[in-house]
């Protein structure tokens, strides 16, 4: 649809020696907003981010039948590097920063897609977002606190401009303020340059109070969708996702 940065129809994926992870899976991130994935371990919200981020080849994985469309236009089978370039901003599990090189040349990294007139610009748009960041510029990422490494992540993807982002567990292993702080400078990303968001999530219950709306993946298929509002109310929700567990696992790393 027109007005989706992001659409994805009847997607199935799987891997080898193993079944399907994801049946018949269909999400659509609308232009401008953010939008929350959200289930449990083992659901297939990281096999939905690969497949749209041209990442399953490298996890032996496979789409089986479905489309997906950014911004009106077939990705399928497109490879992660050109999907860059095409505006995806990628923040994969576990961040993958890169440890031995400084704040500033991992965000240079990122930048690598941009013409060069415009690199000292979107360096300084991220350090503004991240002040964070810019504090620590010269300390090699490995030394950053994981909330840090985070926004490094974030920033490195966010420095070319990108359309939509994928965000692969935003807040796992965070302490909630920290969480927060970097939900709400997100939240100043969409309404600034208005890029639209994908955010896997443990944490549902920060995620729905950022995101406009969300999809809950069980078993590798999608068993409920609706605006943020109507997820948070949902009885179902409550109980399987909005309990204390992720709080309790949560903020058990400094940040
Ligand atoms: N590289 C892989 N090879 C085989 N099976 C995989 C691979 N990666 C994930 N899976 C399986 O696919 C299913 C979905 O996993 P995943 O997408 O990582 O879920 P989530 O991110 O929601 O925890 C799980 O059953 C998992 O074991
Ligand atoms: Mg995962």
């Amino acid at each position: 649809m027109m007005n989706n940065m992001l659409d994805i129809e009847g997607l199935s994926v799987g891997y080898a020696r193993k079944g399907l992870a994801l049946e018949e899976v269909s999400l659509s991130v609308p232009k401008g907003r953010i939008v929350a994935l959200l289930g449990a371990n083992g659901a297939g919200k990281t096999t939905l981010i690969r497949a749209v981020s041209g990442l399953l080849d490298l996890h032996h994985g496979h789409i089986d039948s479905g489309k997906i469309n950014l911004d009106g236009q077939s990705i399928l089978g497109l490879p992660s590097h050109r999907l860059v370039r095409m505006g995806m901003g990628q923040v994969p599990e576990g961040r993958l920063v890169f440890k031995q090189l400084t704040v500033e040349d991992n965000l240079k990294v990122g930048a690598a897609i941009l013409p060069r007139s415009q690199v000292a610009d979107r360096m300084d748009a991220v350090y503004t977002l991240f002040p964070r960041l810019l504090e620590r510029k010269n300390s090699a990422a490995g030394w950053l606190s994981g909330g840090e490494q985070q926004m490094l992540a974030l920033g490195r993807a966010l420095v070319g401009s990108p359309r939509l982002l994928l965000v692969d567990e935003l807040s796992l292993g965070l302490a909630p303020l920290i969480v927060k702080s970097i939900y709400e400078q997100l939240r100043v990303v969409g309404d600034t340059l208005g890029t639209s968001m994908l955010i896997v999530e443990q944490n549902a219950k920060l995620a729905l109070e950022f995101a406009s709306s969300a999809y809950i993946l069980n078993s590798g298929r999608i068993v409920l969708s609706g605006s943020a509002q109507e997820i948070a109310a949902s009885g179902a929700v409550k109980e399987s996702y909005l309990g204390g567990k992720q709080e309790a696992a949560a903020g058990q790393e400094k940040s």
